[in-house]
């Protein structure tokens, strides 16, 4: 079996010599922290094992929860933010076919995405979307507190309710959220919900292959054995007794650092297939929220092309020379399609009839990357074989524990995210929350003031 690949020469060209392999000793030093528990944020380690720890018992009772989901659901709202729905969408799109929209895999329920925006529109067309549907809910929050996540699920446990009964509202509803605390914990337990357990020590945005990403994954149909394993080896191939040189997990961090250090402040991670975009969002959450603190890190951003070369594509050309560009490349698509001949031939593209789509497609890839390249933008690639569960769980596994290592090589602590509560604290000083009352005449005062 082939692993994904990692090619960081066109991205070394810009570099001086050696600048990569000078990282070789402080990355062994971080694996070893890492593998120690002794780096920062070492109470949020439980991810790093994660894939070789998971037991088939643990995979049978996702399986089961999800087929019971699948059996007795037309939909499955998936309810959560951030890290708790972003690894399971990610997942979910990038193996589904894209039509019919949302998701919808042949004979599985339809997955929709919600509690993560307060959008009233957006919830509003929902329930009426999900009206005389038989709809199930995984509600998903670590701290059990999450405003989004829990707006949308007390709609949707009303509606869930009144369209079921009580009872049979019951079966399909599943909580996953900590072992103790919070209030998705206390419903739970009250109403007598089936539970998964978020790891104390995993976070949000590491949480993918907890039961988080792996019981929607499960219920839109996708084989979580596969991704587990394809993580699992993953894990033995960035391991810490891996050479620097062999190491995909210890380039990758090492090769970003270098270009930060050289005044590559953006990485832009691309994607040749529309199937990949929110790959690409996990990401963004994943690398933003791991190393953006302390005035410090690299501003994940993503394109689609080439969709996006018809308007960022002048900006990645020509613009600031301050990004570089990491393009997630596959090597075989899943179908067969070639170019038709056309008997007018008015466009003028007979000279690509018959030719594989994706021909035209990877040429567009090289044209694109030899372009950038000339423009003064490094370019790093990862490829995975094909998109398959196996590759996608090396590659989610790739990306966790190769953040961590370039958050500590930059001195961040990759596992916390002071920054996201400051505006948690004005909103709710704003809508007068209990316990605010000092911060809601502080905000009111600045904002006549202002
Ligand atoms: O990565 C994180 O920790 C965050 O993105 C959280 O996942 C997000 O804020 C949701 O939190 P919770 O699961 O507590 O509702």
């Amino acid at each position: 079996m082939k692993n994904i690949s990692l090619d960081i020469r066109k991205a070394d060209c810009f570099l001086e010599n050696g600048t990569v392999k000078a990282f070789e000793q402080t990355i062994k030093e971080v694996q070893t922290a890492l593998e120690k528990g002794t780096c920062s944020g070492n109470d949020f380690l439980g991810w790093l094992h994660l894939p070789s720890t998971t037991t088939e018992e643990f995979l049978n009772d996702i399986q089961t929860t999800a087929d019971v989901l699948r059996k007795e659901c037309e939909a499955v709202v998936v309810a959560g933010i951030g890290g708790s729905y972003l690894g399971a969408r990610a997942v979910i799109e990038a193996l589904a076919n894209v039509f019919p929209a949302c998701c919808k895999e042949e004979n599985s329920p339809q997955v929709l995405f919600a509690g993560n925006n307060i959008s009233e529109d957006y919830l509003s067309e929902l329930c009426h979307y999900l009206k005389d549907k038989r709809f199930g809910v995984i509600n998903i929050s670590k701290s059990g507190t999450t405003t989004e996540t829990a707006l949308t699920f007390r709609l949707l446990k009303k509606q869930c309710e009144q369209q079921l009964g009580k009872e049979n509202a019951k079966r399909v509803i599943v909580a996953i959220t900590d072992a103790v605390k919070g209030a998705a914990r206390a419903a739970a337990e009250k109403e007598g919900y089936k539970t998964f357990v978020i790891p104390d020590n995993v976070g949000g945005r590491f949480s993918v292959l907890t039961p988080v990403g792996l019981l929607p994954i499960a219920v839109a149909g996708f084989d979580i054995r596969q991704l587990i394993k394809g993580a699992a080896d993953m894990e033995k191939a960035c391991g810490a007794d891996v050479p620097f040189t062999d190491n995909i997990a210890a380039q990758y961090a090492a090769v970003r650092n270098a270009l930060y250090r050289n005044g590559k402040k953006i990485e832009i991670m691309v994607n040749y297939h529309p199937k990949l975009h929110f790959i690409a969002e996990w990401w963004k959450q994943l690398y933003g929220e791991s190393e953006g603190k302390g005035g410090k890190g690299i501003f994940p951003a993503a394109c689609d092309f080439t969709t996006d070369l018809h308007s960022m594509g002048q900006w990645i050309q020509d613009g600031e020379r301050t990004i570089f560009e990491t393009v997630l490349s596959i090597e075989q698509p899943n179908k067969e399609l070639s170019f038709p001949y056309d008997e007018e031939n008015l466009d003028g593209l007979n000279f690509l009839a018959g030719k594989r789509i994706d021909e035209v497609n990877k040429m567009a890839e090289l044209g694109t990357r030899l372009a950038h390249v000339d423009g003064g933008v490094p370019n790093i690639r990862i490829t995975l074989p094909e998109l398959n569960p196996y590759y996608i769980g090396q590659l989610l596994y790739f990306f966790e524990v190769a953040c961590a290592i370039s958050g500590l090589v930059l001195g961040v602590n990759p596992f916390d995210q002071p920054g996201v509560e400051a505006y948690k604290k004005n909103m709710f000083a704003l809508l007068n929350k209990p316990g605010y009352e000092e911060a809601s005449a502080a905000i009111r005062k600045r904002l006549t003031e202002e």
